[in-house]
């Protein structure tokens, strides 16, 4: 009887999922390269952990199937994690420090987040052994040699070095033909991440230059302090001339570092940025409808498929929370949607808003055929009335 209650669980899953995702009707003898290039999911055992700093942990990971090498990324790039805390499917990306060169582990740098979500738990939680469901590598902030040129310099804060440590090492190691200067703002000495890292390739590849800048140094410190200014950016990149500028930091220091390289004269297409991620409070954001009462509930109804009847349920949601959070807090398993950047720029959360106001940072941007058809980002969209989403559309 057990057994046969199984094969009829198995039977219905078996339906449901050929609903969902129908088995292709072609092989063209690709399929293999494809989902080594592009997994939809991979599957990582946690083997080192090492603490970089008060508040950052370096984390290496590698396929959970001895045989399969990790997909590639180019130096820059971000995978997704997608975890369970307390019963709420969710996902954060985080960038990837090591090198693209080598495919036996990746490392990940993460900071604590305060009050956040996801990081506090993975840095307190997470233990050698674990297994964690990742992404495949993703984001658009890498070395492109037909325009970027042979110039780069790299401007970091705090944990945003993490992209650079990849490119660096890639740099260095493959002994390209550029030059690069970083220049790495920090609170203090002790914050300052892969210190030896940055010597040592510094060491190697003399056409590499970091400048450490602390905003908060100690009487002891003798290099550069203060915020990364016009002048400071001036003193260690001489000009501004042929150069390609890479911003990553939190969003205050991007728009402070983003103003002084105006005030240089750097055009917007020398200017690459990570993308930002969910604002810390959405109501101080540009644009931001300050005549919405925040502390009223808004209502959610979801339109989704189970078991091949399309089935509809609403849930209450907080203005000052992105779509997709509201709808992982409701702990509905089927309504699961893929996520990856949580910025807007992946496109993997797309999804067809039926009626309903929403809000949208103004530095996201959303395709024109989107904005047309009505889809958008729900990890970067925020209901500013009651909305009707419908998840069988794509
Ligand atoms: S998760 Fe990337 S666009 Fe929403």
């Amino acid at each position: 009887m057990e057994d046969i209650k199984k094969y009829q669980k198995a039977e219905k899953l078996k339906k449901w999922r050929d609903q969902v995702e129908p088995t292709p009707w072609y092989y063209d003898g690709l399929e293999n390269l494809c989902n080594r290039l592009h997994p939809q999911n991979q599957l990582l055992k946690v083997t080192d952990i090492e603490q970089l700093s008060r508040d950052t942990k370096l984390f290496r990971l590698v396929s959970v199937k001895p045989k399969q090498l990790l997909a590639p990324f180019r130096a820059g790039q971000y995978i997704g994690f997608t975890i369970e805390i307390n019963n709420v499917r969710t996902s954060r990306p985080y960038s990837l420090v090591s090198s693209p060169n080598q495919l036996a582990y990746y490392e990940l740098g993460i900071k604590k987040k305060e009050g956040g979500f996801v990081s506090p738990y993975l840095f307190e939680n997470t233990k050698v052994g674990d297994i964690i469901e990742a992404t495949e590598p993703m984001g658009n902030l890498y070395y492109n040699r037909l325009f970027h040129g042979k110039n780069l310099v790299f401007i970091a804060g705090g944990s945003g070095c993490t992209p650079f440590i990849s490119m660096l090492r890639d740099i260095s190691e493959r002994d390209l033909p550029l030059n690069v200067w970083m220049l790495f703002g920090c609170l203090t000495e002790e914050d300052i991440l892969f210190r030896n890292v940055l010597k040592d390739i510094q060491k190697r590849r003399s056409y590499i230059k970091v400048v450490n800048i602390l905003s908060e140094a100690g009487s002891e410190w003798t290099g550069e302090s203060g915020f990364i200014t016009k002048d400071k950016i001036l003193k260690v990149i001489g000009s501004i001339e042929k150069k390609f500028f890479y911003i990553v930091g939190n969003r205050p220091m991007y728009h402070f570092v983003l103003d002084e390289l105006k005030e240089l004269g750097v055009p917007q297409h020398r200017i690459a940025h990570e993308a930002f991620g969910v604002p810390d409070d959405i109501t101080q954001i540009m644009g931001w409808p300050v005549e919405i009462d925040t502390s009223k509930k808004i209502q959610i109804t979801i339109d989704f498929r189970r078991y091949g009847k399309i089935e509809q349920k609403v849930i209450e949601a907080s203005c000052t929370e992105p779509i997709l959070n509201s709808l992982e807090r409701a702990e509905l398993k089927e309504l699961e949607i893929k996520s990856g950047c949580r910025s807007g720029e992946c496109a993997l959360c797309r999804t067809k808003l039926v009626f309903g106001k929403i809000f949208i940072p103004p530095e996201v941007t959303t395709r024109e055929a989107d904005k047309n058809y009505n889809f958008i980002h729900p990890c970067i969209s925020y209901p500013i009335t009651d909305i009707h989403l419908n998840l069988n559309e794509t």
